[in-house]
C-alpha cells in the first residue's frame, strides 16, 4: 500500500532511507534536512503488514529560466528495505510519486539516476528538453525530468537545487564512483 507519509511515520522512514542508502550514510540526513528547511512537498510511504518498507521524498528545487525562475519537484531520496527490494515496492513509489507531482501543478520532476530504472517510468534525458543539470558531475544520462501537464515551452534553463542538497554534498558523484558511472552510462 502506498500512502501520504505522516509527521509520526519519520521515526520509521530514517532506518528504512538508511538500510537502503547504507553506503551513503548521509542521506537519511537530507530527509531530516529537505523537511526541516521547509524544502520537502510531499513524502509517500510504502506499507507492507503495517510497516514501512519503502519511502519517496519530493522536495521544491527551480529551474533558472530566462523569463522567471520555475518552481519545479525533486524526486529523492527513493529507498526500499532491501528485505523488500524486488517486489515492485520501488515503482509503485515512483508512480504515485509523478501522480503526486501532477496533482501539486508542478512543471516538471527532476532525479539523478539510472536510466536503465527510471526510463520505465517516463523519465527521459533532461538535456533532450533543453534543461541543465545542477552540476557537472552528474553523469548527462543520469540527469531526468519527466514534463507534466503544467509545463510551457519556455521552462528550461539549470535545475536549482535546494540548499540541503548542496550543504549535505548530495549532489551529483565525485571521484572513482563518478568516473565509473560515467563509463557504466556511456557518458561524456
Ligand atoms: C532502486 C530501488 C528503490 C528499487 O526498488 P525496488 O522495490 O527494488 O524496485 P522494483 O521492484 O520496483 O523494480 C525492480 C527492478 O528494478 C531494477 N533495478 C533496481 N535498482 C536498479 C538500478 N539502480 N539500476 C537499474 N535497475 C535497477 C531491478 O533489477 C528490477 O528489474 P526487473 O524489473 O527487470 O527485474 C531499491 O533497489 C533501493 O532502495 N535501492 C537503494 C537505494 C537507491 O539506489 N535508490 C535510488 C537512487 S536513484
Amino acid at each position: 500500500m502506498i500512502r501520504p507519509e505522516r509527521p509520526d511515520d519519520h521515526d520509521a522512514v530514517r532506518p528504512v532511507v538508511a538500510a537502503a542508502f547504507v553506503d551513503e550514510p548521509l542521506v537519511p540526513d537530507l530527509v531530516d534536512l529537505l523537511r526541516s528547511s521547509g524544502a520537502a512537498r510531499a513524502g509517500l510511504v510504502a506499507e507492507v503488514d503495517g510497516a514501512v518498507a519503502g519511502h519517496v521524498l519530493l522536495s521544491r528545487s527551480w529551474v533558472d529560466a530566462e523569463p522567471s525562475l520555475v518552481e519545479v519537484l525533486v524526486l529523492s531520496p527513493l529507498s526500499v528495505a532491501p528485505e523488500h527490494q524486488g517486489r515492485g515496492l520501488g515503482g509503485e513509489l515512483v508512480r504515485a510519486a509523478i501522480a503526486a507531482a501532477g496533482e501539486a501543478d508542478s512543471p516538471a520532476l527532476f532525479l539523478e539516476g539510472d536510466p536503465g530504472y527510471y526510463a520505465r517510468f517516463g523519465f527521459r534525458p533532461g538535456a533532450d528538453r533543453g534543461f541543465l543539470a545542477p552540476s557537472a558531475r552528474v553523469p548527462g544520462p543520469a540527469f531526468q525530468v519527466v514534463v507534466l501537464a503544467t509545463h510551457e515551452e519556455w521552462m528550461t534553463g539549470r535545475l536549482v537545487y535546494a540548499d540541503a542538497f548542496w550543504q549535505l554534498d548530495c549532489v551529483g558523484l565525485r571521484g572513482e564512483r563518478l568516473r565509473s558511472v560515467r563509463a557504466a552510462l556511456g557518458a561524456d
